[in-house]
């Protein structure tokens, strides 16, 4: 593996990012300060991966950086998160952050305070040694490696190794990042580290980490090329169980993930509004928890979201409802009526866990039914004689169903049956 990263990093990255990458090494040097790259992106120019989520420290402190930095680019937004000591600065569609050097104490285990520190121990608070590695940006170091805690090695050999034997314990989100970048990389768990992360398992540590934080793990995993395979070493090793204790049926739950990749790939091309994505997965995870579960583990994570709520409150009607559905499968009213109140991510999930019958009943609503309006207006009504009122809405509602049920395709076809409802009385 090189020493020096300058030209690889040169090649991946987007001239402008590249150019505020040696910038910004430049500027610390001119103010006494030094700059390092680190984190994913260093392990990945490393490992010849394409990473362009820049992560900058400062050795001292960062905001004078930032602020050199914004005198001399058009960044689109500088958030400063002064408690962390943190800034993210974006531009051109890309995010850089960067942070003063710091570690982490804790005067109470719900509120870390953030403290600088030198770069050796901000790259000793992190998860894994392939995590640590770090790049110089000062001018007369550009581009050199440094480890400092046996990341190449790890690297090189394919290992994802805690630096500490309570880093588990202490972080529990570190347990699904250390089998997403297993998977993802086709790295292997050191051996030790296995241990102590089936230990931390057996103690309940993932109940005690911060729920949200732990959501943003299960989003970055559902964001995953191979999340099937994730979540399936996830489940064997207990991780979800000891969530919840209801999250038992595996093999269930990854055909229904199976199935819901299938599903997402048919929705995306059929170029619908955008869905939550993550939270269909998400829904699809939960299938096996019981609506009282299923609250409970959201309530947790801290899920939210009007939208979101609304579907994990609608999803166990839907289930029977679809039943019903199945039954009678070309009663196209009944299928409107049945999903009109049904948020998008919750039926695609429902198509994913359902039988074929249900799927082709959701994409009949999807792809056609959901977006059914009459084009007679009141005003038209209006003109026929008819006044505003109950009748009506009655009319409408009636050229409606007409019109779900596949007949009434143009103006004309719906004022003529408009006319002989009038007729009718
Ligand atoms: N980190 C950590 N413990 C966590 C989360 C993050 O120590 N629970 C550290 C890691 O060292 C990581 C850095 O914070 O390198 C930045 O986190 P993140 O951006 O999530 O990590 P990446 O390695 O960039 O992950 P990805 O490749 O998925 O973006």
């Amino acid at each position: 593996m090189p020493e020096n990263i300058l030209d690889t990093l040169r090649t991946n990255l987007p001239p402008l990012l590249f150019r505020i990458l040696v910038d910004t090494g430049r500027i610390a040097s001119t103010l006494g300060l030094k700059a390092y790259g680190v984190g994913g992106f260093v392990r990945d120019a490393l490992s010849g991966r394409k990473n362009l989520d820049l992560d900058v420290v400062i050795e001292g402190e960062c905001y004078p950086v930032v602020d050199a930095l914004s005198k001399r680019y058009p960044f689109k937004r500088v958030i400063r998160h002064e408690r962390f000591l943190t800034a993210e600065l974006y531009i051109d569609g890309h995010r850089m952050d960067i942070a003063t050097t710091r570690k982490e104490a804790y005067p109470a285990p719900s509120l870390p305070e953030v403290r600088p520190a030198t770069l050796m121990e901000d790259l000793l608070r992190r998860d894994f040694t392939i995590n640590t590695l770090a790049v110089c940006l000062d001018p007369e170091r550009l581009g050199r490696v440094v480890d400092l805690c046996g990341g190449l090695e790890d690297l090189r050999a394919g290992l994802v190794r805690v630096l500490h034997r309570d880093s588990f314990r202490e972080d529990p989100v570190r347990i699904p990042r250390a089998v997403r970048f297993a998977v993802r990389f086709d790295f292997s768990i050191e051996e030790e580290t296995h241990r102590l992360m089936l230990n931390a398992i057996r103690e309940g540590a993932p109940a005690r980490a911060s729920g949200r934080r732990m959501l943003d793990e299960l989003i970055n995993i559902f964001k995953e090329e191979k999340r099937l395979q994730i979540i399936e070493r996830l489940f064997k090793i207990g991780f979800f169980h000891t969530l919840n204790e209801e999250f038992n049926d595996n093999t269930h739950t990854l055909s229904i993930l199976r199935r819901t990749e299938t599903l997402l790939k048919w929705y995306r091309s059929t170029e619908r509004e955008k869905i939550e994505e993550w939270f269909v997965y998400f829904l699809s995870l939960t299938d096996g928890l019981s609506l009282q579960a299923l609250r409970e583990f959201s309530r947790w994570l801290n899920v939210g979201g009007k939208r979101r709520l609304l579907s994990m409150e609608r999803r166990d009607n839907a289930i029977d409802a679809l039943e019903s559905i199945e039954k009678e499968p070309y009663d196209r009213v009944k299928i409107y009526e049945t999903f009109s109140s049904c948020p998008l991510e919750l039926l695609v999930y429902l198509s994913a866990r359902g039988s074929s019958v249900a799927e082709s009943a959701i994409r009949l609503y999807i792809e056609e039914l959901k977006d059914v309006r009459p084009l007679l207006t009141g005003r038209e009504l209006k003109q026929l004689g008819l006044k505003e009122g109950p009748r009506m809405g009655e009319i409408l509602k009636c050229i409606f169903r007409e019109k779900l049920k596949g007949r009434l395709r143009t103006v004309e076809e719906e004022l003529s049956f408009a006319r002989s409802l009038l007729e009718k009385g």
